[in-house]
C-alpha cells in the first residue's frame, strides 16, 4: 500500500507536465492543541529538518503555511525516478534512523549542518530568495513574526508563506498555528483565547484538512483543547488525530496506554504517542535523528510500553508519520474515479493528436506521446485495479 502515494505524486507531476490543472488536492495537515503541547515540534519532526521556532511560552504567534514540494519533476515522464517510488511522508525519519552511527560522530549533531542544494525553502514576502541554510529559515519566521505582531508575545492572524523545495518530502500543505492560551500576556488582547480559537477554527474547518489534535501527556486530557477544538469542526473523529506529546514527562509511575488503547476519549483514528526534543535538547541543538534515537530508546525501555506488543504501532514519530500516510492514501483512494476519468480523456486527447500529425513530426512528438502513453496506461491499470480494491491498498 505504500506504494500509491509515490504513484499520486507522480501522477501530479505527469498532469504538470502535460499542462492539466488536475491535482489531486491532497488534504492540509493542521496542528492544533494548547500552549507549548508540542505542536510546532511535531510538524518539524514528520518534516525531518529543524527550521520551526519551538520553545516555552508562545513562540507560534502567527499561521504558518508550509506548502512541501517534491522537485523531482521531471522533463521526461518515462524516465522512473528511485527516490519518487520509495517516497511517503516521513521519509526522512528512516533516513534518519538508518544513518550508520560512525558516520555521526564525524559529522556536526545539527542537522541542519548538511545544507545542500537540492533542498531550500523561500518566503512569500521574500520572492527569489532562496534560503538553503535551515537555520536562517528558522530565523526569518521569528524575523517576520516581530516585524508583524512585535517583541511582547503579541499574535496576528496573517500567515507566513513559507514553501519548501526537496526531493525527500511529498507535495502537500502543512499549518503550524500559535497554541490555545488563557490568559492574556505582554501585547496579547484580553480576548486571547477566543482569537487563536477563531483562528485555529478558520483551519481545522476546511473539510480538506486532517487535524493533528496535539495534547501534551502531562496534562489531563479531559481538558485538552486540541480535542475541543477538534470535535467543533470534526464531531465524528473522521479527520482527526490524536497526538499525545511529552510521555517522558508524566508522572513516574502513571502511563498513557489507555489513552492510547482508544480507551479514555476515543477518536475514530485513535492516537498515536510521541517523544519530542525537550527544552534542554533545543538549547543543545540536539538533531532531529538524534531526537528519533532517543524517542526510541525511551519507547523500548519504557516499563509499560516497551513490552507491550500491540501498543507498538501507537507509539513513536515513525508511526505518526505512518498513519497520516494512511489517512492520505485514503483519500487519494476516495479521488481514484475522477483522476482515471481524467486520464483516460487525456490519453484519447493525446492519440487523436498523434493520429492528426503527419510523419514527419514523428520522431520528436511521438517520441514524448508514446512514453507519456505507456506510463499514463501503467498508471491506469494501477488505478484501476486499487479501484477494484486488487491493488496495493489497505483494505481495512
Ligand atoms: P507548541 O507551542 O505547541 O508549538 O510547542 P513547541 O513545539 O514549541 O514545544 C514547546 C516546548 O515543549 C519546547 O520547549 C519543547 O522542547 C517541549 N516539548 C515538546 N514536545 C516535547 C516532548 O515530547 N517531550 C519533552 N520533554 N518536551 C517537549
Ligand atoms: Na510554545
Ligand atoms: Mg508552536
Amino acid at each position: 500500500m505504500e506504494q500509491l502515494i509515490p504513484i499520486a505524486s507522480k501522477l501530479q507531476d505527469v498532469l504538470g507536465v502535460c499542462g492539466q490543472t488536475t491535482s489531486l488536492n491532497l488534504p492540509q495537515i493542521v496542528v492544533v492543541g494548547g500552549q507549548s503541547s508540542g505542536k510546532s515540534s511535531v510538524l518539524e519532526a514528520i518534516v525531518g529538518r529543524s527550521f520551526l521556532p519551538r520553545g516555552t511560552g508562545i513562540v507560534t504567534r502567527r499561521p504558518l503555511i508550509l506548502q512541501l514540494y517534491n522537485t523531482n519533476i521531471q522533463d521526461d515522464p518515462s524516465v522512473q525516478s528511485h527516490d519518487m517510488n520509495d517516497l511517503e511522508l516521513g521519509e526522512s525519519i528512516d533516513q534518519q534512523l538508518s544513518y550508520d552511527v560512525d558516520r555521526t560522530q564525524t559529522t556536526s549533531t545539527d542537522d541542519n549542518a548538511n545544507n545542500s542544494l537540492e533542498e531550500w525553502g523561500e518566503f512569500l514576502h521574500l520572492p527569489n530568495q532562496k534560503f538553503y541554510d535551515f537555520t536562517e529559515i528558522q530565523q526569518e519566521i521569528i524575523r517576520d513574526t516581530n516585524r508583524i505582531t512585535g517583541h511582547n508575545k503579541g499574535i496576528n492572524s496573517t500567515p507566513i508563506h513559507l514553501k519548501i523545495y526537496s526531493p525527500h518530502v511529498l507535495s502537500l500543505t502543512m499549518v503550524d498555528l500559535p497554541g490555545i492560551a488563557k490568559v492574556a500576556v505582554g501585547d496579547q488582547p484580553l480576548d486571547i483565547e477566543e482569537q487563536i480559537r477563531d483562528m485555529c477554527l478558520k483551519y481545522i474547518d476546511n473539510p480538506n484538512a486532517i487535524i493533528l489534535a496535539v495534547t501534551a501527556a502531562n496534562q489531563d486530557i479531559a481538558n485538552s483543547d486540541a480535542l475541543q477544538l477538534a470535535k467543533e469542526v470534526d464531531p465524528l473523529g473522521e479527520r482527526t488525530l490524536g497526538v499525545l506529546t511529552k510521555l517522558d514527562l508524566m508522572d513516574p509511575g502513571t502511563d498513557a496506554s489507555d489513552i492510547l488503547y482508544n480507551k479514555i476519549i476515543p477518536l475514530r483514528k485513535g492516537y498515536i504517542g510521541v517523544v519530542n526534543r525537550g527544552q534542554k535538547d533545543i538549547d543543545t541543538d540536539l538533531s532531529i535523528r538524534k531526537g528519533l534515537i532517543k524517542e526510541q530508546h525511551f519507547f523500548r525501555n519504557h516499563p509499560a510500553y516497551g513490552h507491550d506488543r500491540s501498543l507498538q504501532p501507537k507509539l513513536g514519530t515513525k508511526n505518526l508519520a505512518r498513519s497520516l500516510n494512511s489517512i492520505l492514501m485514503h483519500h487519494i483512494r476516495e479521488c481514484l474515479p475522477e483522476l482515471k476519468s481524467r486520464i483516460t480523456n487525456m490519453m484519447n486527447d493525446v492519440q487523436m493528436e498523434l493520429e492528426e500529425l503527419g510523419t514527419e513530426h514523428k520522431i520528436t512528438k511521438s517520441t514524448m506521446g508514446q512514453s507519456l502513453l505507456s506510463l499514463l496506461s501503467k498508471f491506469t491499470t494501477n488505478f484501476s485495479s486499487a479501484i477494484e480494491g486488487k491493488g496495493n491498498l489497505m483494505t481495512s
